[in-house]
Order: structure tokens, then sequence, then C-alpha cells
């Protein structure tokens, strides 16, 4: 994995399966990370500090639902600067990139490549004829579109029209492999990506990507406002309830705080046949209209049906600095009602 002056050490969590990648100028000593996990925080600082890397960059492809950044940590005790997507939104970036901006490792370039579509700010990074892709293209494979603004239609066009144009023996990094694969080029993902290799059509894409039908990641509720704040001063316990059900929502609801708001994203039709009382109904995919309203309560449970919305809604919410959302991710109404809890119309 070593080309004449730059080394790329690939490092791997078990837990999420996610690849770091260490990035050397091995004349200049400099060096780049990207998509560093908190858990490995302490082995990759070992190998930095055993290298003698004098690390520049603290880079992420986007804010990960499956495992908290340690680059706001790897800021604190090296001096990296961060470097993301400047769509992320994430405020405490040093170095905001758009489509095509670069920075400068010793003798090498990074290129930032906008590739949204799994989320809405995902960056993948091209690299001396590597492809650093994040969760946009994973080997045989692509990130989910299902949350976190994702859209299929945008990460068809992000591969097809921007990835896929780099030339065949671009070696393709991923952000994740779940089946000990490490790498992958342009060429062969063109040739056997299953969702959009051979010329797969957008539409073919799109159908495929509405069906998966995942779970969501285990840690979304912890993960991506702590990733919003990159890893850092975030309040771990505010996130402790993440198997929150209705019936936990029952015993707040008897005494329902002032301030406290239980919100139903559920449509308007599901709500009149019948809902948690007092509850306020936002329809899922207009809860942004509503983001300065719902800032002043203290705390809000969000419910719906099986608890795939309210996931949805409470992502979409936490990137719009909302974290104080207790979700109820693994049931909804139809728990309520079986329980013999007071519905109201
Ligand atoms: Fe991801």
């Amino acid at each position: 994995m070593t080309s004449p002056h730059l080394t790329v050490k690939q490092l791997f969590d078990r837990e999420s399966c996610t690849y770091t990648y260490l990035l050397i100028d091995a004349e200049t000593g400099e060096g780049a990370i990207i998509d560093a996990v908190l858990e490995t925080f302490d082995r990759d600082m070992q190998i930095i500090n055993e290298l003698g890397v004098e690390l520049l960059y603290a880079i992420e492809t986007h804010a990960h639902a499956d495992h908290i950044t340690s680059a706001g940590k790897l800021r604190e005790m090296t001096g990296a600067k961060l470097v993301y997507g400047e769509s992320t939104g994430i405020k405490a970036i040093d170095i905001p990139l758009k489509d095509g901006d670069t920075i400068q490792l010793g003798h090498y370039r990074i290129r930032a490549i906008s590739t949204p579509g799994h989320t809405n700010g995902c960056t993948s990074y091209f690299c001396d004829g590597m492809l650093f892709s994040g969760d946009t293209l994973l080997i045989r494979g692509c990130g989910r579109a299902d949350f976190q603004d994702g859209d299929p239609g945008t990460l068809y066009d992000s591969i097809t029209q921007k990835l896929f144009t780099l030339a065949d023996d671009t070696i393709v990094y991923p952000a994740h492999d779940y089946n000990g694969r490490t790498s992958s080029t342009i060429g062969e993902e063109k040739a056997w990506n299953p969702r959009l290799g051979g010329n797969r059509s957008r539409d073919d894409f799109i159908a495929i990507m509405n069906n998966l039908n995942l779970d969501m990641p285990k840690r979304i509720n912890e993960a991506v406002p702590a990733n919003l704040s990159v890893g850092i001063n975030f309040d771990a316990n505010r996130y402790l309830l993440q198997d929150f059900d209705m019936n936990d929502l029952h015993r707040v609801w008897q005494e329902l705080p002032e301030n406290v708001l239980v919100m139903d994203n559920r449509t308007p039709e599901e709500y009149a046949r019948g809902h948690v009382p007092g509850s306020r109904n936002i329809p899922m995919g207009t809860e942004n209209e509503h983001v300065d309203e719902l800032k002043q309560y203290e705390r809000i449970y969000l419910y719906c049906r099986s608890g795939r919305r309210a996931q949805t809604t409470t992502t979409n919410l936490n990137f719009q600095g909302l974290d104080r959302i207790v979700c109820v991710s693994h049931s909804g109404m139809p728990d309520w009602e079986k329980a013999g809890y007071p519905v109201e119309t």
C-alpha cells in the first residue's frame, strides 16, 4: 500500500466496521487521517506518535450515524485542522471544502469531490490515484439513503456522474466493509457493483434503494448529535435513552413537566384516528418549518407508528441543531393502544 512517497495505512474498527485511513507523505512526515473513530483514538495516536507524523488534517467524509468521530479530539491533541465538506453544515470545521477544492499534504494534493446522496453533506476525497469514498461508494455496494437527508437519485448521480468518471484504475477505499474486503477500483465497481454497475438505470437504482428495509443504526441517536459537534463536548447521558418505548412514554406522560412536548409525526389522518392525549401532530417532512418553536422546548418526546419515521425526523432535527429529542425508535402508537392507555381522537 505504499507509493514512492505517500503511505496509506488502512485501520479498522471492529465494532462499526469502519475503515480509518492515515495518509503520510513519507518525505515530509506530514499526515492526514480520514474518518477516525473515537473508540480507536488511542491506537491511532500511538501510530501517529510512533511514526512521528505531523498530523495536519482530520478529514471526515460525512457526519456518521454508526460511530462517533475522534476528529475533535485529534484536533485537541495534535492541532490538526478539521476538514469536512462545506455542506455538512458543521460549525466546528476549520477547513470547509466545496467540490473541487484541494488541500496540500506534503507533495500531494487532496481533492474534495462533493458526493451527496447517502447524506446531504457527503464528500469523497481523491489523492494520488486513490479515492476515499466514505459511504457514497462501497465495495459492491453503497451507503443507504433513507435518513440524514439522504436521497437515492442524488446518490446515483454522485456515483455515476462524478466517481465513475475517474480513471478505471483508481483505487477505491470505502469507509466500511462488512465482508472483510479492503479496497476496490472504479473499473471493478463500474462493472460489478450490483446496485449501479453494468450501466444499471437510475430508476432501477432508486427502486433497489427504496426497498432495502434496513433497521436504523444502533447508535444513531447518540452518534449523529455527537458528530455534529465533531465528537467533543457532547453530553453522552442525554442520548442514553435509546431503548425508550411507549411504556416509558406513558410513564413520562402521566406527569408531563411544563415545557416538554409529546410530538406525533404520523400523517394527519393517522393522528386523527387516535393519538397520545395532548400530543402535537407535526407530520414527517414538515418539521423544518417548526424548528424555531421546537427549540423552545426543554425536551421533546417523538413517536410514530413503528419508530421509523420518528427516527428519521429525530435525525433531521438533530441536523437543525435540536438535540433534546427522545425518540421512541422501536415501537409506536399501536403499542400504546394495545397497553390500554388513554387515546385521544
Ligand atoms: Fe454513513
